[in-house]
């Protein structure tokens, strides 16, 4: 999708208000049309976050993930050989419960560097969002190598720059277990989700967290998140039907999804 065609969905991560775009000669920006704040568009990507506001866990990980990019795809290769599986065919594993068709409009939240992106059906309009600008980097980068094409926007899981009830299908993987407020993370799922759209979440139980215990940080994550290490389904909006949660590859990690209401 261009700019254009993604605008409606896209609002201000700080008022919610609508946006405009704005092109000069050397770049293009997105303007709220209320307050007049700007939201530079840089190669492509949309960076609809309000700096200020990433604080703490969702900050920590941020400089992470900015830092760990350029080795994420050869790290989450080896370690989906030593879970004894192929990455692809891990992946598979949960992308199953997604249910989209052709023309549906699917959010990945925490794109990281797009990998679940190339394994969705053709047909789809991909729309991926992450913190980090050093992920997003590498995602545009594999998705023009792989040619999938996807709007990417830098933004906070925790406050979805998009217009209520969006999307066909949201799938999140691998950030929610560290992020700051789970709980509001899956509302703005949930939000953004159109009424009878599911909501996919997937992430590491702390069954894997022990088998990498070797891995640098691994058991001081696994100190402080101890309670966080299994699906949150008490923290799925009241509003969700559907709510349920399973083990996949192996038990390393939960897959939990709920449907909004139709
Ligand atoms: C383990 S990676 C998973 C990437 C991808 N979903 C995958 O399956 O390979 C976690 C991702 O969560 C992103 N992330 C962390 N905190 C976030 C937040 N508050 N909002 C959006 N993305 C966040 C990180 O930048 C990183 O790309």
């Amino acid at each position: 999708m261009s700019m254009d065609e993604v605008l409606p969905i896209l609002r201000s991560p700080r008022t919610h208000g609508e946006l405009e775009v704005v092109r000069s000669v050397d770049e293009m920006l997105l303007r709220d049309r209320r307050t007049g704040e700007r939201f530079p568009v840089r190669d492509g990507v949309a960076e609809l976050l309000v700096a200020a506001a990433v604080t703490g866990l969702n900050r920590r990980y941020q400089r992470f993930y900015d830092r760990a990019a350029p080795l994420y795809d050869a790290a989450l290769g080896l370690a989906a050989r030593l879970a004894r599986g192929r990455e692809a065919d891990l992946r598979r594993e949960y992308l199953g419960d997604l249910e989209v068709e052709p023309g549906d409009r699917v959010l990945e939240v925490s794109v990281g560097t797009g990998a679940n992106l190339r394994l969705l059906p053709p047909g789809l309009r991909l729309v991926g969002l992450d913190i980090s600008r050093g992920m997003l980097r590498r995602c545009r980068r594999n998705l023009r190598r792989w040619g999938v094409e996807a709007d990417l926007i830098l933004g906070d899981a925790e406050e979805l720059p998009f217009v209520d009830d969006a999307f066909d299908a949201v799938l999140h993987v691998g950030g929610i277990n560290a992020f700051n407020d789970r709980q509001r993370a899956l509302a703005e799922m949930f939000r953004v989700a159109r009424p009878g759209a599911k909501v996919v979440v997937v992430d590491e139980t702390g069954q894997l967290i022990d088998r990498f215990a070797w891995f640098p940080g691994a058991r001081q994550m696994k100190r402080s998140f101890a309670e966080r290490f299994e699906a949150p389904v008490g923290l799925v909006p009241a509003a969700a039907v559907e709510v349920g949660a399973r083990p996949v590859v192996h038990g390393d990690l939960y897959c939990m999804s709920f449907r909004k209401p139709g």
